[in-house]
């Protein structure tokens, strides 16, 4: 016999309207497969006279979100509003009330995780997320539970589909920052403000969440070093197509004996590793561990559907949970693993200098990074003129001396322009 559960959501925007459309209109084949009925019963909303594309009763649209946590007929909270308040305080009222909640919010789990996790052990119900990290990718699951067993050793995403368009359109059409930005808006792939995304403030926020479940250490967002791609430029591109790599923004999550780091920031990829070949808006998630060896995730990191089924599978897990009617444990726990700053993590830099194209030039650039203790791998000089373009790959360095051996090329008098500085995926990093 089907059983009954009571949805209440918070928001009804492009992840919740999907939803309730979804919970409304594919309310059979979701019986058939599971045996369970949903009934949609409040939703909160910042307006509620607003059209809306889905139909709902009489007094399901409310603006008093309170009443969506409270209401002893919701028996699940669906937190798809985003941001941090009244998100996060609406979230630990519904798990007190001994609710599960389903959250796709990464800026909320990024800031509070531990908080909110904690709530729900208390209160012995699920806090399900699969949907704050990578959209419709099925990530959040796998690392919590069905990797639990691996000694993860890194995690590298990419994990925002607004950058990663934009970046695949310079690589493809040769497009500027922004011409490349301005189609990401025209199509739909970018907001009209795009600070979150194109900072790189938004895929800080789930290198957090990604570094937190794969190392059982918690990472916060305010732990996450963070650049995004508004000063990469079209030559750039170009000069790391023609050596063999693309440019992606990546979330790099590392564990090693002296503890985790989570940062992201643009990348040389080779192309022959399998982030590389992610194109347009998708997103993807590339795990290494000493017995999984390497997976691939990847796929749609965002849109109204995709999100939703993630949002659905987590609902449809905490109902059964319900029905099974047994306190939950929580499916992840945080030790206390020390956060090494980014400063002492070792990287390799592409580094590209305008400098004027006369003898010595070159040595006295080696010389201010031998003395930042940075080795050179390689050098390409392309003349311009009476300038030339240098690029220059280090070797491995902890990104503190690279930052030294940078600062100080800024006083070499030949070196017009440090025109742009990307990390490299490289063999020793
Ligand atoms: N969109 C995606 O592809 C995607 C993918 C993964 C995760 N997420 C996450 O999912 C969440 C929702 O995203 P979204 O794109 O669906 O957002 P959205 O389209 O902006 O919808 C937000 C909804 O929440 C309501 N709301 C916002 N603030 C409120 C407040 N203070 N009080 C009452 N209602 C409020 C809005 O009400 P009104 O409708 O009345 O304005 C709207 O219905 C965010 O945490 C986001 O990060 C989104």
């Amino acid at each position: 016999m089907e059983q009954t559960i009571g949805i209440g959501l918070l928001g009804a925007g492009t992840v919740g309207g999907t939803l309730v459309r979804r919970l409304v209109g594919e309310s059979s084949s979701i019986a058939a497969k599971t045996g369970l009925a949903f009934d949609v019963r409040r939703i909160g909303v910042r307006d509620a006279t607003r059209p809306r594309d889905f139909e709902v009763g009489a007094g399901i649209l409310t603006e008093d979100t309170q009443s969506v946590v409270t209401d002893p007929s919701v028996d699940i909270v669906v937190e798809v509003m985003g941001g941090l308040d009244p998100a996060g305080d609406l979230i630990l009222t519904a798990l007190r009330a001994g609710k599960p909640v389903i959250s796709a919010n990464k800026e909320l789990i990024a800031a509070r995780g531990p908080e909110l996790i904690s709530a729900a052990a208390e209160a012995g119900v699920p806090f399900l997320f699969e949907a704050a990290v990578g959209g419709g990718i099925p990530i959040i699951r796998p690392l919590s539970e069905t990797l639990a067993g691996e000694s993860i050793d890194r995690v590298l995403g990419i994990v925002n589909g607004t950058t990663n368009y934009i970046l695949s359109q310079m690589d493809d059409e040769g497009a500027g920052y922004a011409d490349a930005l301005a189609e990401a808006q025209r199509l739909g792939f970018a907001e009209p403000d795009p600070t979150a995304d194109v900072s790189g403030a938004d895929a800080a926020a789930k290198a957090a969440i990604l570094a937190s479940l794969a190392f059982g250490t918690w990472v916060g967002s305010d732990d996450v070093y963070y650049e995004g791609i508004t000063s990469i430029d079209a030559d750039d591109i170009a000069f790391a197509a023609g050596f063999g790599y693309r440019i992606k923004l990546v979330a790099v999550c590392d564990r090693t004996d002296a503890g985790v780091n989570a940062r992201v920031h643009p990348m040389l990829v080779p192309e022959d590793h399998p982030l590389a070949g992610i194109r347009g808006a998708t997103n993807a998630v590339f795990i290494e561990g000493p017995a999984i060896d390497s997976l691939l995730f990847s796929g749609p990191g965002a849109g109204g559907d995709p999100t939703a089924t993630a949002v659905l599978g987590d609902v449809i897990d905490a109902a059964r949970e319900t029905l099974a009617g047994a306190q939950v444990a929580p499916r992840i726990r945080f030790g206390n693993g020390h956060i090494v700053p980014f400063e002492e993590i070792p990287t390799e830099w592409y580094v590209r200098l305008v400098v004027d194209d006369q003898p010595g030039v070159l040595a006295s650039i080696a010389s201010e990074f031998g003395k930042a203790g940075v080795s050179i791998r390689q050098v390409w000089q392309e003349d311009v003129d009476d300038r030339a373009s240098l690029i220059i790959v280090t070797h491995g360095s902890l990104e503190s001396e690279q930052r030294t051996a940078i600062d100080s090329l800024k006083g070499i008098p030949e070196v017009h322009d440090v025109a742009s500085v990307i990390r490299v995926l490289g063999p020793e990093t």
